[in-house]
């Protein structure tokens, strides 16, 4: 083996099929078992998203109720899972919160280490009726609010929101949220979906897989950018300060959080659609400050290093006027994800292949004990 043969960071390595999503640099395009995401995000409502990734079609009108009827039977904590939650510091980061809510959900499952589609659909459906409770409890335990409980006459979207801030906020809000979550939901084999199928490909458990993913979004170069994208706003204040808060960052050789992307190259081809639904919010709560110093942090950084934003950079903002505390944005994507990552996890036990790279060594050579 030489040097040659090393793909750090597996960049541009192409290592299995997938039929859950095609993105496509060159074309700039993602489509969800063939439909080009932006339609979903006009013409679907996230529900309908998770399903097509799961079954590989859309739901007809009886298909979906059945659905949405089993998702909401989902949507209460078992006891056990409040207690645990209620035991972590309330300064525990959400995304731990939440892998550790994720683990005692597997724990309570007597089913956890069986494995055929009919059981790892019903997990997956669980957890997206499970995972919007968590986020909403802990958000309110760490605001010391009382806890919400879900309503079944709601939509998912609308219930999340319900669960977080115990109000149905105004159709528009609701609507933008819904659309984040179809966008968020699915992205071929970035690193924590490559991490589901990791775990997968060993024959371990679905919840073992999610917990290991919920790990790898978390990290600021991936999930975490959309939380990091409003520290950044934070540290920066005012539009006409972004220009010279960039240099300063560049100069320190920083990563700017929500821009730039492994694959796509000339733009992540979600960015438009959720920067519209950004758009609606800033009408909505009147944030022109806001979206001045988006504008302004955007046009410097594509000027200054012609990189540019990632589905993080309008998330961020979004999430932020809907009212979400900055630290449980990347829950937010674990709840959209945990759709995609689920999609794969059973599309990898299918294919039934170990992942096991090769390393080419560089250590010490041979050598002996005296
Ligand atoms: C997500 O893979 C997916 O599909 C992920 C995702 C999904 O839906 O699952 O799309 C979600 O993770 C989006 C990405 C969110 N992360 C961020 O916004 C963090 C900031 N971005 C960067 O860290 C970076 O752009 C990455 C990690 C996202 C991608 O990096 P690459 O492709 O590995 O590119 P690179 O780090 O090799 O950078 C190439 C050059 C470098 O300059 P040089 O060292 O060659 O001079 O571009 C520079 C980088 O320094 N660069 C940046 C930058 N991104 C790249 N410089 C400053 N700020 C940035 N954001």
């Amino acid at each position: 083996m030489t040097d040659s043969q090393i793909h750090k960071g597996l960049a541009g390595v192409v290592v299995d099929y997938t039929a859950v999503s095609k993105v496509n640099p060159e074309t700039n395009s993602l489509l969800y078992r063939g439909y080009p995401v932006q339609e979903l995000a006009a013409k679907c409502s996230f529900e309908e998203v998770a399903y097509l990734l799961w079954h590989g079609e859309l739901p007809d009108s009886g298909q979906l109720s059945d659905f949405q009827a089993v998702e909401r039977s989902y949507r209460t904590l078992d006891d056990n899972v409040k207690r645990v939650v209620d035991d972590l510091p309330l300064t525990a980061h959400p995304m731990d919160v939440l892998r550790t809510a994720v683990s005692v959900i597997g724990a309570n499952d007597g089913q956890a280490d069986v494995s055929t589609p009919e059981a790892n659909l019903a997990k997956s459906i669980a957890l997206l009726g499970k995972i919007p409770a968590i986020v909403a409890y802990d958000q309110r335990r760490r605001r010391r609010q009382p806890i919400v409980e879900p309503r079944d006459d709601l939509g998912y979207s609308a219930n999340f929101l319900y669960m977080t801030f115990g109000e149905v906020p105004a159709q528009v809000v609701v609507d933008a949220f819904d659309v984040s979550m179809i966008l968020y939901a699915e992205h071929s084999f970035n690193a924590s979906t490559f991490t589901a199928r990791v775990v997968t490909s060993t024959l371990s458990d679905l919840y073992s897989a999610v917990v290991a993913a919920i790990g790898a979004l978390k990290g600021p170069l991936h999930g975490g950018a959309n939380e990091a994208v409003m520290h950044v706003f934070d540290e920066i204040g005012e539009a006409a300060k972004a220009e010279e808060w960039l240099n300063t960052a560049l100069a320190e050789k920083r990563k700017i959080m929500g821009f730039g992307h492994r694959v796509y190259k000339n733009g992540d081809s979600r960015v438009p659609t959720m920067k519209a639904a950004l758009d609606t919010l800033v009408a909505e709560y009147e944030a022109q400050d806001l979206a001045e110093l988006y504008d302004a942090l955007e046009s410097s950084m594509t000027s200054r290093k012609s990189i540019l934003p990632n589905l993080d950079y309008p998330s961020g903002p979004a999430y932020h006027l809907m009212g979400f505390d900055t630290l449980t944005f990347t829950p937010l994507f674990v709840a959209s994800r945990v759709t995609g990552w689920t999609a794969h996890i059973m599309e990898q036990l299918a294919s039934n292949a170990l992942i096991r790279p090769l390393s080419l060594y560089n250590g010490p050579e041979e050598r002996h004990l005296p």
